[in-house]
């Protein structure tokens, strides 16, 4: 058995109470994908550059690879595997992100869903400049990014209560 120290840490996480015990060295990432077998959030730098790990972390947006899980004692989080609706639907994100075709290999899609997640509540009508500025830290090598904006505008009519109409080219 390791004789490094081991933390007890409770969190919430999707709505579910978690209570484990971790090394304090192992980052909030590598908890959520190997400890709890959330494998949404995903590894693309572990240096806080592309956002592929980003979650929701008390309201507010969170680089999982920036973070030690002992640091994230007693929070409430939220990954892809909590995003959809209590019914098991989609949520409006990621039906934007399908109906506007917002990803293409999906590697940087869980992060970039939390983070638009995160965005809408700060502001739920936003501009495509402040949708662009508001993931401009979540990378992403395959869309050229203009169809996430649209998923995000297409997410953010319906929470809206109106439907989204593409701009004439
Ligand atoms: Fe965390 Fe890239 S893996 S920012
Ligand atoms: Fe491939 Fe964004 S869809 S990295």
């Amino acid at each position: 058995m390791s004789d490094i120290e081991q933390i007890p840490v409770t969190m919430t996480i999707n709505g579910k109470k978690v209570q484990r015990f971790v090394e304090p060295r192992t980052l909030l990432i590598h908890f959520l994908r190997e400890d709890l077998n959330l494998t949404g959030p995903h590894i693309g730098c572990e240096t806080s550059h592309c956002g592929a790990c980003t979650v929701e972390l008390n309201g507010m947006s969170v680089k999982s690879c920036t973070m030690f899980a002992v640091q994230a004692d007693g929070v409430e989080l939220t990954t892809i595997e909590g995003m959809a609706n209590a019914d098991g639907t989609l949520s409006a994100l990621q039906e934007g992100f399908r109906q506007m075709h917002g990803l293409q290999c999906g590697f940087c899609t869980p992060g970039m869903i939390l983070r638009a997640h995160t965005l809408l509540k700060e502001n739920p009508n936003p501009t495509e400049e402040e949708i662009r500025m508001g993931i401009s830290g979540n990378l992403c090598r395959c869309t050229g990014y203009q169809n996430i904006v649209k998923a995000i505008q297409y997410a953010a009519a319906k929470l809206n209560g109106t439907e989204f109409q593409e701009a004439a080219e």
